[in-house]
Parts: C-alpha cells; sequence; structure tokens
C-alpha cells in the first residue's frame, strides 16, 4: 500500500509530476490527470501569461536535464478556470505559483484559495528569470514573503524550496518556517545556474543567460536527498515534506522515504519516458519494498539507519 497524505490531502500513491514538465497546458494536464500520477500538479504560474526564455531552453544531458525555460505559461486565471474541470477527473489538484513579488503571490494566492484546489504549492525558487533572484536564497524576503501568503485563508499552503549547501541555511530556512503555519515544503528545485558547454561547437547548449540553467535529473539526487533529510530533523512533524529530484526508479523513491520524503515528485524523468514513468516507479517501489517486507510508507518513513 503505497498510499500517502499531504497537508490532509489523501494520495493514492506515492509519486506524482513535478511542477515543470508536461503540465502547462490543459491537454497536459489532463494527460497527468488519466496517468497513475497521485495528483496533478500545474507549471508555476504567474500574473500573467508568458511565452517564456529563448530557444534552445532545455537539454536533455546523460543524467539528467538543463533548463531554462522562463516560466513559459497561461496565466494564473487560465489555470483558476481548469480547476473545476482538473478535480472532475478525479484526483487531487495542486497549483504551482510563482510571482515576480510578494504583491503577485497575495493575488494568486488568494484566487486559488478561493478555487477548489486541494494544495498551494508557492514557488519560492525560480532560478530563470533574468534579473530576478530566487526568493529562497533571500531569507528575509523568505519570511516577509511566508507572513503575506500564509494569512490568506485555509487551504494549506506549502513552498518549493532551492536546494541548500550549507548546514547553517538549512538552520535558517528551517528556523523561519517554524514560525508560520506553513503544510508542507517541497524541495528539492533545480540548482540554479549551472553551465553546460559543448567542446565541439565551444557553445554553450542552452540560449538563455548566457547558457546558465536549473541542473536536473541523477546528477541531484544527493542534493534533493540531504535537503530532505536536514528539513525532516530540523521541522516539527506537522510540515510534511514533498521530496524532489532525481527520482527514476522505485529504489530512488525509497531513498526519498528513508530520508523523510510524505510523498515525491517526478520531473527529467516524466519530461524524457512519458506520463507511464508513474507506473512504472510506483511498481519498482512497491517490489521493492515487498522484498523488504514491508507494507505501507509509514514503515519506512525517515528511518534512514546510522552506519
Ligand atoms: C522555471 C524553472 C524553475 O526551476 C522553477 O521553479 C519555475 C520555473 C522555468 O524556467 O520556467
Amino acid at each position: 500500500d503505497l498510499s500517502t497524505q499531504i497537508a490532509g490531502t489523501q494520495l493514492d500513491s506515492y509519486l506524482m509530476n513535478a511542477s515543470g514538465p508536461k503540465c502547462t497546458t490543459w491537454d497536459e494536464l489532463h494527460t497527468i490527470a488519466l496517468s497513475n500520477s497521485a495528483a496533478v500538479v500545474t507549471k508555476s504560474c504567474t500574473i500573467e501569461s508568458r511565452e517564456g526564455n529563448p530557444e534552445p531552453r532545455y537539454q536533455n544531458l546523460p543524467l539528467g536535464s538543463i533548463q531554462s525555460m522562463g516560466l513559459p505559461n497561461l496565466g494564473y486565471k487560465a489555470y483558476l478556470e481548469m480547476v473545476p474541470q482538473l478535480k472532475a477527473l478525479g484526483k487531487p489538484v495542486i497549483v504551482s505559483v510563482s510571482g515576480f513579488s510578494v504583491e503577485d503571490n497575495i493575488e494568486m494566492v488568494t484566487a486559488f484559495q478561493n478555487s477548489d484546489v486541494d494544495l498551494i504549492e508557492v514557488n519560492f525558487s525560480c532560478p530563470n528569470i533574468p534579473g530576478k533572484a530566487q526568493v529562497a536564497y533571500d531569507f528575509e524576503q523568505t519570511d516577509q514573503a511566508l507572513a503575506a501568503i500564509t494569512a490568506l485563508g485555509n487551504k494549506p499552503i506549502g513552498i518549493k524550496l532551492a536546494p541548500y549547501f550549507d548546514m547553517s541555511h538549512f538552520i535558517a530556512v528551517a528556523n523561519i518556517i517554524k514560525k508560520y503555519p506553513v503544510k508542507f515544503i517541497t524541495c528539492i528545485n533545480s540548482i540554479g545556474n549551472t553551465l553546460v558547454i559543448d567542446p565541439h561547437t565551444e557553445q554553450p547548449i542552452i540560449k538563455p543567460k548566457g547558457g546558465f540553467g536549473g541542473l536536473c535529473g541523477d546528477y541531484i539526487k544527493p542534493i534533493g536527498l540531504a535537503n530532505v533529510r536536514a528539513f525532516r530533523e530540523l521541522l516539527d512533524d506537522d510540515v510534511q515534506i514533498i521530496g524532489v529530484g532525481g527520482i527514476k526508479t522505485g529504489i530512488d523513491a525509497f531513498e526519498y522515504l528513508l530520508a523523510g520524503a510524505d510523498a515525491v515528485q517526478i520531473a527529467t524523468c516524466f519530461e524524457k519516458e512519458g506520463e507511464a514513468c508513474f507506473e512504472r516507479i510506483e511498481s519498482e517501489l512497491a517490489e521493492f519494498m515487498q522484498s523488504k517486507n514491508y507494507q505501507c510508507i509509514a514503515d519506512a518513513k525517515g528511518k534512514l539507519k546510522p552506519l
């Protein structure tokens, strides 16, 4: 039994899509709703619709991907309108909002608070907007944004965090989160502002920001695991954790479970493999857990053993 729950929302399995790949248009979201993803997570939205950054802006890599999409999306009102139709397809709906200011996030969170969505994930970590810092790396801004957006209604609010690399940063962020009724955190986003160079052409492989983009996939799994583990140890149990970063097999998902993730999201693997990945990874996870005699998610959650 791989069922779980996030902030009171029941999920039929441990896996769902991550905000990012193939979750921008109605057709894409409809495909996710009909797949084995436990929920439908929407592409991060902004106040107005956006074309995003110039192409090429996504490239596969041997062990993952690099991307600088630049928040292409239909604008939040389009997703607000889709909520009833998405909900009618029978699974939980999680919206991702990614405003360019606290005011933008207040407007969008207020609108979704008055909708039928199950959970609201506020993205503090988009690395790909030229000239815009990632909120999650500015602790004062993170604190102020949380004060504003957690006071707008009763639907559970979560935040999508950037990866951190220093224990002092885990502690600082956890202490800010503890001040507010944040119900879940999703970690990690891509590792921002990495550079992949093609030695033959002597050029970067993506166009935006001189080639700087978010690194995703296998490369980032150890960072994702560390972030989930660190926050699981620092936060109280009433803050749940959605793990993301480099999950492409059932065993990857199991590692996130040991680190303490209440559920996981899949981005690069979904981009590369399509929606069949959800059923495959789910059955691999079920099989691996069965081989270890674990009956349910709670049996292994957070139970990383000391070496
Ligand atoms: C984009 C990338 C991100 O990592 C994110 O969190 C939001 C948006 C993007 O480039 O579209």
